[in-house]
């Protein structure tokens, strides 16, 4: 599905970076950043230019593609890992951030990566995220997942990352501008945590 997407000339959600991870950028701990579901790299590019060790992971090898040529065209290297979230392992203690930007997995898989994600941090090691949020099928804006079982709450993101600190969850309604397909007056949901 999501090869067929990115099969477009287009980068459906741009080339800048979400607009969540680029006010929290300075927040990052230094170092390496595994981006969760990067699709065709504008978040892993942006990090990259800011200097982080980035490795991108993602199903659809068509989007790793894109993330590449982005990367390239902006003299930058990223690693780039093809794997579906549920067979990919994210070691113990291996990563100084973690990112997931609109990475909707259903219930169980979702519980089993943000669990993984939180012992996969390096000491004061940061994971941030933004999703869109059960209220977004009310909304206006186009984005999202168009079921239920696919997006997230606070309270659901808060169970998941209670072994960290919880800096910021919180549930608001924003403009989104990130590409063709996501744009408008949306719901969604914002984590930043450190272990
Ligand atoms: C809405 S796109 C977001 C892409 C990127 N994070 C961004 O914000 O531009 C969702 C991405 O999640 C990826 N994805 C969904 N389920 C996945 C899974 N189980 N394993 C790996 N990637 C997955 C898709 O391939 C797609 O690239």
């Amino acid at each position: 599905m999501w090869d067929e997407k990115y099969e477009a000339d287009e980068y459906i959600f741009g080339t800048e970076p979400n607009d969540f991870l680029k006010a929290n950028a300075e927040k990052l701990k230094p170092g390496s950043v595994l981006c969760l579901a990067d699709g065709e790299g504008r978040n892993g590019v942006y990090l990259a230019k800011l200097g982080f060790d980035v490795t991108a992971v993602d199903m659809s090898e068509v989007g790793l593609e894109k993330a590449r040529k982005l990367a390239a065209e902006n003299g930058v290297k990223i690693k780039t890992i093809h794997a579906d979230l549920n067979d990919f392992i994210i070691e113990p203690e291996r990563w100084d951030n973690i990112i997931s930007i609109f990475c909707h997995l259903p219930e169980s898989l979702r519980q089993k990566v943000h669990r993984a994600a939180a012992k996969g941090l390096t000491e004061d090691g940061v994971f941030l995220l933004e999703a869109y949020r059960v209220k977004q099928l009310e909304m206006p804006g186009k984005g999202g997942p168009p079921v239920p079982e696919l997006l997230y709450t606070a309270a659901m993101l808060k169970q998941d990352f209670q072994s960290l600190e919880l800096i910021q969850a919180q549930e608001i309604k924003r403009e989104v501008n990130e590409g063709s397909k996501h744009g408008g007056h949306s719901a969604v949901v914002q984590v930043l945590a450190r272990k």
